[in-house]
């Protein structure tokens, strides 16, 4: 049987990284596209390894996503089944600061994107959204019903891809897509040779718990100490990486399916775990103390977010396998071989 090649954009980046591999795992061939604008292509070679035999499955272009020309020539020489759309900016903060960049990356690049799928006949999608759609949800779980919102120019940029994909959908039966809402990822592949690595200071929590593990930085600032939660840290649903780019093969088999059209999932573990919870199970893990300064709530967080994982368990078959202490260990086991990320002297020669 003639393998299915899939293009994963922004596939050297954290959770591409992570899903071209079970990609190759799973038999199919992985075409990268990435401008390696927040990667390194050390990423992409330590897959490749990973991969083993099916390593040579695996090829690399170093593309933006706005360059259609060169997009386009890969379309002319690859027939792809489907592609994975990742590709993108994400940090919050700057989104604020620079949201035209936000626009014309994220936006523009998945038009062309959409364009050349449209005009080489590939429309099979599945593309990365975010809880973040969900703003302050009002209760949870959050379900894919709950009404969309968004508080940052970053988000807004899902909210209209996703819009993007229901218009094209509208207009074209003939389009396959699938909208993943990921809640907070986190951890790296079990081996510790990929994992993330943020640029500059993290934004996210558990990236910045692990840099002060290895003494890169000294203290984590706690942002809230008084929410409604049982600690008074906000609440998030921590899903292992791995957990994650599972889900995308079973997006990817779904889109096989006769009866999708435009489709939405959340992909959690439907638990909420604490700020103050995830500190202790990272301790545990790495044995390391990480000490606190406990600080005002940050601005545009909200409370209290997990998912509702009833719509991918019954329509994906998927379900995440791992609990934060697997999180943790993972993450750290991560950090320990790389404290300075891919920049890191090579733990894997
Ligand atoms: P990442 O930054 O590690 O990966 C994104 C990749 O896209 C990077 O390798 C970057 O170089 C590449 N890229 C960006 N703009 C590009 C362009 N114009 N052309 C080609 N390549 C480009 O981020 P990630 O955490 O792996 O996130 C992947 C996707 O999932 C993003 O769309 C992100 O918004 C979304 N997402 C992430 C999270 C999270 O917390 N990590 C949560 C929800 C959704
Ligand atoms: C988690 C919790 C913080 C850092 C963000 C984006 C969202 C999505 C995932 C892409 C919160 C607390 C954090 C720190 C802390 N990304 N925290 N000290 O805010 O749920 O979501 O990443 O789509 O769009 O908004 O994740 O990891 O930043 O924060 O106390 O140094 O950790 O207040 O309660 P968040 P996070």
């Amino acid at each position: 049987m003639e393998q299915k090649s899939i293009l994963v954009t922004g596939g050297a980046g954290y959770i591409g990284s992570h899903t071209v591999l079970q990609l190759l795992l799973g038999g199919y061939r992985a075409v990268i596209v990435d401008n390696l604008d927040n990667s390194s292509q050390i990423a992409v070679e330590r897959v490749q390894k990973l991969a083993g035999e099916y390593g040579p499955n695996l090829s690399f272009h170093q593309i933006d996503l706005r360059d259609k020309p060169a997009l386009e020539q890969l379309f002319v020489t690859t027939k792809f089944e489907a592609v994975i759309h990742f590709a993108g900016l994400k940090a919050v903060g700057e989104s604020v600061q620079k949201p035209l960049m936000y626009y014309d990356n994220n936006l523009i690049g998945t038009i062309v994107l959409l364009e050349v799928m449209a005009a080489h006949g590939c429309k099979k999608l599945v593309f990365s959204s975010s809880a973040t759609v969900y703003g302050w949800p009002k209760e949870v779980p959050c379900t894919e019903e709950f009404p969309l919102s968004a508080t940052n120019p970053y988000g807004r940029t899902k909210l209209f891809i996703e819009e993007i994909c229901r218009d094209i959908y509208q207009s074209d039966s003939e389009w396959k897509i699938i909208l993943l809402r990921y809640f907070n990822p986190v951890g790296a592949h079990p081996s510790g040779d990929i994992g993330e690595d943020p640029r500059g200071i993290p934004n996210n929590l558990m990236p910045f718990v692990q840099q002060v593990a290895v003494g890169r930085r000294p203290a984590l600032t706690v942002f809230g100490t008084d929410y409604s939660t049982a600690d008074g840290t906000g609440v998030r649903d921590y899903i292992h990486v791995v957990d994650l780019a599972d889900g995308h093969i079973s997006a990817l088999n779904k889109l096989s399916d006769p009866s999708v059209g435009c489709e939405v999932y959340n992909l959690g573990t439907g638990k909420g775990t604490s700020v103050l919870e995830m500190v202790a199970a990272f301790e545990k893990a790495s044995g390391k103390k990480i000490p606190l300064v406990l600080a005002g709530r940050r601005p545009g967080d909200a409370e209290v977010v997990y998912a509702s994982t009833d719509k991918a368990a019954h329509e994906l078959t998927w379900k995440a396998k791992y609990g934060i202490d697997e999180m943790c260990r993972d993450q750290w086991n991560w950090a320990s071989k790389n404290p300075y990320g891919y920049e890191s002297p090579d733990s894997t020669a």
